[in-house]
């Protein structure tokens, strides 16, 4: 196990900047998921921890000490990539072994490795196979198993999913999961897949364009996102946003229509401020007649629950509701936010309006 902390990070290609000025604190033993959409720096910063990817400026420790000028070898780490190439002409127990050959491991040691990395992984039965016949989530098996030989004191995952059907994901998602449970390996994982990242982290950073928006365990991040690039990113079906002003004496938001939509309470001095109001589709549920009025523009039944378009006041809204409800486009809605779920975002710099909820006797 080992801790990886990096400071003031930055990352130059030629004159352009891709990492601002990065800082996390990654703990012994802990899941972390970067997280964010493509082209953020995801990747760059996992290659810079790798030490494939020079650091224009800051420092990468692991484990106290500054690796910013040691060889990959000698990091002590093992990387997992999306497309995990194997060596087509080797077999799986081949594939497994051959870096410990490289670093002249003996050859009852390199046996031994390869057999518990084998048992760890389920692969016992396909070490005599070649990569051709092995199924693509047996294949990103043997990537681990040759990462998990090496006993590295981190691993690295850059997108080790993306390449698998759905289905297979979400099996795979739930091994690395109890992989790491079992081998208490520090991991730091890259994905823009937000469930990915909801499911397996101990701790999620947000990344955006080369900055960090926010650190946090899942939860946190999703009941308290700091910011309103946060609050969408994180959630599925994303939370609904609306544009509007504040009312003085609490009446609600003013939206482009001309309407005020009751949101709950606020803080008076909100009052004529531009905001984004966010709620979460689960936020927004079905009432008996004397809520919000609403009219159903799509319904989406998914079978365990249906997602539905609403125009409110001309802003639409997605509600998600977990009992089954016949409804159909045109017809009318009343609708409640529910209470205390509310988020403010300031308009302009997208920063939350306040940490306590803003709205929280709504
Ligand atoms: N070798 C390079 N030379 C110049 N620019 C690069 C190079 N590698 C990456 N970049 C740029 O750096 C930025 C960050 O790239 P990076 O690959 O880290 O993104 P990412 O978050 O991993 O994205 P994705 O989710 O698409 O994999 C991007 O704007 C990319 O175009
Ligand atoms: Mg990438």
């Amino acid at each position: 196990m080992a801790s990886v902390t990096i400071s003031n990070v930055r990352k130059n290609y030629g004159a352009v900047p891709v990492i601002h000025g990065v800082d996390i604190d990654i703990h012994h033993g802990e899941f972390v998921v970067l997280v964010g959409p493509s082209g953020c720096g995801k990747s760059t910063l996992l290659r810079m921890i790798a030490g494939l990817e020079n650091i224009s400026d800051g420092t990468i420790a692991i484990d106290d000490k500054v690796v910013n000028h040691l060889e990959p070898k000698d990091r002590d780490i093992a990387m997992v990539f999306q497309n995990y190439a194997l060596y087509p002409q080797m077999t799986v127990a081949q594939n497994m072994s051959f870096a410990l050959e490289l670093a002249k491991v003996d050859k009852a040691t390199i046996r031994q490795k390869v057999d518990a990395a084998a048992a760890i992984l389920g692969l016992e039965p396909l070490l005599d196979r070649k990569p051709a016949q092995l199924s693509g989530g047996q294949r990103q098996r043997v990537a681990m198993g040759r990462a998990i030989v090496r006993n590295p004191k981190v691993f690295l995952f850059d997108e080790p999913l993306s390449n698998l059907d759905a289905k297979l994901r979400v099996a795979m998602r739930a091994e690395i999961k109890s992989l790491h449970q079992r081998l208490g390996t520090t991991i730091v994982y890259v994905t823009h897949d937000q469930i990915e990242a909801m499911t397996m982290a101990d701790r999620i950073v947000v990344l955006n364009a080369g900055r960090v928006e926010q650190i946090g365990t899942p939860l946190e991040l999703y009941d308290r996102p700091v910011n309103r690039f946060v609050a969408g990113f994180i959630g599925s079906p994303a939370m609904n946003f609306v544009a509007g002003t504040l009312q003085a004496g609490q009446a609600g938001l003013k939206v482009a229509s001309g309407a005020v939509i009751p949101i709950g309470p606020y803080p008076a001095e909100f009052a004529g401020r531009q905001v984004e109001f966010g709620i979460r589709p689960e936020h927004i549920q079905v009432a008996d007649g004397n809520g919000l009025e609403a009219r159903v523009e799509v319904v989406e039944p998914t079978g365990s629950e249906t997602h539905v378009v609403i125009d409110m006041a001309g802003e639409k809204l997605v509600a998600l509701i977990r009992h089954r409800i016949s409804i159909t486009a045109g017809d009318a809605m009343s609708v409640v936010f529910e209470e205390g779920q509310g988020h403010l975002f300031d308009a302009d710099s997208g920063q939350r309006l306040t940490h306590t909820s803003a709205t929280a006797a709504m």
